[in-house]
């Protein structure tokens, strides 16, 4: 049997963070070593330039510093494809098909595409590129015939409109060409990882996270200016665990869960100092992360083999894409010239 297509992608705006490390793309490498899938992961520049169309500076470096997050994470491209979105020549065709089946009242209503216009102060001049930049990603989903996305839980409503697309052009042009896809979602509860402030979201603008490529010296730098509990003012005092970061992230990285349970029990009571707790968790996520940085490191000094990497991966995507094209044209009877 043919083996399930996931795809899944991010928007090269910057580099990517430790808690899209946690919260999908270490689940993009265990659903890749499974074996079960045929998996397309995208670094979606169109997508990116629908809110940065006068930065391409900034989509073009930030490009290069995806595709090393996702080479040091463990994306291996013998087993998964990774592409580039503007190099899929299918993609804006098939975008320009599904723009007949939405209408604007329908785009309006999309629950991330508001809350994202009212984060990034549009007004009254959203570009028409971002507000129908659900219905490319549709189109990203379906040209691949991806079954399962692996995303965060903001992006239902993508999968959501793609289902309703894909079902509106298989009704339109009476035809099964296209398939819907189900979101894949982390556990709840987890796969999120607040920023080092203690603010739930970890974000660039935020100035708050980790990042994947960040030095030894510098994750440790950020560790130690963790938010922590500030009633805990003298180490003999009781303390807080709950919103105390260090350890919402020992949780995370530590596998040692009897451990942390002790040290836990040790900062409630009183008599764990912040900073003896800080080198621990130091400890433990350099585990996690020396081996990922030295990865990126490698790959960092042969940029030309990454950009190989990523042609490699897009010619083959627009094969399987351009396959899905044909199929398209066909069902909608625009095949004129077809032999
Ligand atoms: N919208 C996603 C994000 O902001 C990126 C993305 C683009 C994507 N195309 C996709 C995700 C297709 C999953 C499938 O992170």
């Amino acid at each position: 049997m043919a083996k399930e297509i996931y795809l899944t992608g991010d928007r090269p705006t910057g580099r990517l963070h430790i808690g899209h490390y946690i919260g999908s793309l270490r689940n993009r490498v265990a659903m890749q070593n499974s074996g079960d899938y045929q998996p397309f992961v995208m670094i979606a520049d169109t997508q990116a330039f629908t809110d940065n169309a006068r930065d391409p500076e900034k989509i073009r470096r930030s490009l290069t510093e995806v595709a090393l997050d996702y080479l040091a994470v463990g994306i291996d491209p013998s087993k998964t494809t990774i592409l580039v979105q503007s190099q899929i020549h299918g993609l804006p065709e098939l975008t320009e098909y599904f723009m007949n089946l939405v209408s604007v009242a329908r785009l309006q209503r999309n629950p991330t595409v508001k809350a994202e216009i009212q984060q990034k102060g549009f007004g009254e001049s959203i570009p028409a590129g971002f507000l129908t930049y659900p219905v490319s990603q549709a189109a990203d989903i379906a040209i691949f015939k991806a079954t399962k996305v692996p995303v965060g839980d903001d992006q239902e409503p993508m999968l959501e409109q793609t289902r309703e697309l894909v079902r509106s052009f298989n009704n339109a042009y009476q035809t099964d060409v296209l398939v819907e896809p189900q979101g894949v979602f982390p556990p709840k509860g987890e796969g999120r990882l607040p920023g080092i402030d203690g603010n739930a979201k970890m974000s660039k603008s935020l100035n708050n996270g980790i990042y994947i490529g960040d030095d030894a010296d510098t994750l440790a730098k950020k560790v130690k200016s963790m938010y922590t509990d500030p009633t805990h003012i003298n180490i003999d005092d009781p303390g807080h665990v709950e919103g105390n970061v260090v350890f919402t992230y020992l949780d995370i990285f530590d596998p040692d869960k009897q451990r942390v349970q002790d040290l836990k029990e040790h900062y409630q009571a009183g008599g764990l100092g912040d900073m003896k707790l800080k080198k621990h968790l130091i400890e433990v996520m350099e585990v996690h992360m020396k081996p990922i940085r030295e990865r990126r490191e490698a790959y960092a000094k042969d940029i030309p083999a990454v950009m190989d990497i990523l042609k490699k991966g897009s010619d083959h995507a627009n094969e399987v894409a351009e396959a899905t094209m044909e199929q398209v044209r066909h069902a909608m009877g625009i095949d004129y010239f077809a032999k």
